[in-house]
């Protein structure tokens, strides 16, 4: 069933958070100047990359606080030529479907945690909440595009990549031999605990069947072959 569920969104958004991953250093990791690794497109701090290579990654603290059954996740844009009308059309992807809801940061607002839009290289985004510190997105111009930011978004609120769960084996075959060598983290399983979600091969946080690959092959085969074409292709 490829159709967006609500109810699973947020089963998932605990689901898909890799708990305590053994993770070696994977090719095409950049340590930044202020200690963080940025590895493809998801922006680890320093502590929480320590904490996936020492198992100590408690999902549960990476979900951002709800509140009256709501989960409000305020943003703020750091650079003045990002463009705020695609950045709210992807938050509206989440809010219209779940109980998220994601309002501006306003002046008086002196909490820690919150998403800070910046356009640096690369589209790219941390991993859901962090407890003192801001959730750092990077739109890279037009480069992203809608279902880009969208996708960053989904990063930011806590999920990792769909084909990393810990059950993908089951739905998808990878061909590493077909991907391009810095990309292949991105293909690495994550030791997820998914609550009974069911797979979702057409989820936005998943790739499509030649995304990362060196040579235009196909690196994602769908082992339910009725998925193949639809892989990632939510809006
Ligand atoms: C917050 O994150 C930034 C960027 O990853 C990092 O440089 C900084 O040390 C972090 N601050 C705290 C208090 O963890
Ligand atoms: C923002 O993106 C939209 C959609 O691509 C585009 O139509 C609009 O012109 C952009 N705005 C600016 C200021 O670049
Ligand atoms: C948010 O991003 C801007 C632009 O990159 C940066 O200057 C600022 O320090 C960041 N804020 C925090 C609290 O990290």
């Amino acid at each position: 069933m490829a159709e967006w569920k609500p109810r699973s969104l947020l089963l998932a958004l605990c689901a898909c958070y890799a708990l305590a991953a053994p993770m070696p250093a994977p090719m095409g990791a950049t340590r930044r100047e202020d200690g963080s690794v940025l590895v493809g497109d998801i922006l680890y701090s320093s502590a929480q990359w320590d904490g996936l290579l020492s198992k100590n990654l408690d999902s549960l603290e990476k979900l951002w606080p709800r509140e009256n059954g709501v989960v409000k996740i305020p943003f703020k844009i750091s650079d003045s030529k990002l463009n705020g009308t695609l950045l709210k059309l992807g938050f509206s992807a989440w809010q219209s479907k779940t109980c998220l809801e994601f309002p501006e940061l306003t002046e008086s607002d002196t909490r820690k945690e919150y998403l800070n839009i910046t356009i640096q290289t690369g589209c790219f985004s941390g991993v859901g909440y962090t407890a003192g510190n801001v959730t750092t997105i990077s739109i890279f111009g037009d480069v992203c595009g809608l279902k880009g930011i969208t996708h960053e978004i989904g990063h930011a609120i806590g999920l990792h990549h769909e084909h990393s769960r810990s059950d993908r084996n089951d739905y998808v075959i990878v061909k590493m031999a077909n991907v391009e060598f810095s990309s292949a983290h991105n293909f690495f399983t994550k030791d997820t605990v998914n609550f009974g979600v069911p797979y979702d091969y057409y989820s936005i946080m998943h790739y499509r069947e030649k995304g990362g690959s060196a040579s235009g092959e196909r690196v994602l085969l769908a082992k339910d072959a009725r998925f193949q074409d639809i892989m990632g292709d939510a809006p």
